[in-house]
């Protein structure tokens, strides 16, 4: 099992470190277009092996030959924004990365499950998967994963329970169309509705649209990365070993929730082929609403991104 990682700045590093420590690899490579970054932090997480008790070794480069037939590829590489900037402003900057890293990508790992973070998010992942030429089911974007656990995370602080003890999910865009899903929220199998008001489910819902931002503003510099790289792991984890477990991911809809042929936050079942089902939850009226709203908004931009390239 062979699995590369595309950028090796703060996202890319930290997710190649969690996939390393995992155990499920043979081989973890890491790729930047900065000479010697890559092969620096390789250096670096290898020799932490002894002490962490894992072999997988980590492979920085700053060509794509030692990606060759890579399973699974994660592309993190692009600008992360700045306080005051919303994601789409990295829209121009981005493409081309991203577009670049695709062609890459279909030469020399045709048959990869590809998963995409860099920003904005849902229009990254629809340009890799024109640019590449893959099956839509092949190519997806994390968000929902970090949503949902930014979700969970301020639940359980309001509710004063653990985070372990929240069920929830998150669909939609990753940006302001994002859908945080109440109804389908537990805290120790109790519903939402029954441990806090609705003023405070509100405010949570919208913290959690702002989550992203949220971290930028005290950060000053770059994005978050420690939970987006759990993110991400959680995802290859499940694609790597063939899990089939139910996950909102950036996926390609075309018919459910009454939405066509456009990349959304759904619910999906990951597997060794990548997203094996679409599944269908029960949502409320206006979740379902916001959910179609979520797709209008990013259809139009989806449709020409490859046009920035
Ligand atoms: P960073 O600036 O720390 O790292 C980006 C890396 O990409 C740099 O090392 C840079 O040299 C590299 N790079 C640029 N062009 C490249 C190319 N053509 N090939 C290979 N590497 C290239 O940024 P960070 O924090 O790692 O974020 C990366 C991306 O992930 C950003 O676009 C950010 O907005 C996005 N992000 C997405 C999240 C999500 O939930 N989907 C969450 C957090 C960040
Ligand atoms: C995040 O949500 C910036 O997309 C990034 O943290």
């Amino acid at each position: 099992m062979k699995i590369t990682v595309i950028g090796a700045g703060k996202y890319g590093s930290t997710l190649t470190e969690k996939i390393a420590r995992r155990g499920y690899a043979d081989e973890v490579v890491m790729v930047d277009i900065v000479e010697g970054l890559p092969q620096g932090l390789a250096l670096d997480m290898n020799q932490a092996r002894p002490i962490e008790g894992y072999e997988t070794p980590v492979v920085g480069t700053n060509d794509y030959g030692p990606t060759a037939g890579s399973d699974v590829v994660v592309v993190t590489a692009g600008k992360p924004r700045k306080p005051g900037m919303s994601r789409m402003d990295l829209i121009n900057d981005n493409a081309k990365i991203v577009g670049g890293v695709a062609q890459e990508i279909a030469k020399t790992s045709p048959e990869a499950v590809v998963v995409v973070v860099s920003n904005p998010l849902d229009e990254m992942t629809a340009l890799f998967q024109k640019v590449s030429g893959f099956p839509p089911h092949r190519v997806m974007g994390q968000a929902g994963m970090l949503d949902t656990a930014r979700f969970q995370d301020k639940v359980a602080a309001a509710a004063g329970a653990s985070p372990l003890s929240v069920e929830a999910i998150t669909l939609g865009s990753h940006g302001d169309t994002m859908v945080p899903v109440p109804s389908k929220v537990t805290v120790d199998g109790k519903p939402l509705a029954d441990v806090l008001d609705q003023d405070t489910i509100d405010e949570i819902v919208d913290a959690t649209r702002n989550g992203g931002a949220e971290v930028v503003a005290l950060l000053k510099e770059g994005s978050a990365y420690f939970a987006p790289a759990s993110a991400a792991a959680r995802m290859v984890e499940a694609i790597a070993t063939d899990e089939g477990v139910l996950m909102p991911v950036c996926a390609w809809v075309d018919g459910q929730y009454g939405i066509a042929e456009v990349y959304l936050g759904v619910p999906v079942r990951l597997g060794a082929g990548g997203v094996t089902e679409i599944v269908d939850i029960d949502l409320t009226e206006s979740e379902l609403a916001d959910l179609r709203e979520a797709a209008e908004a990013v259809r139009a931009k989806q449709a020409d991104v490859d046009g920035l390239v």
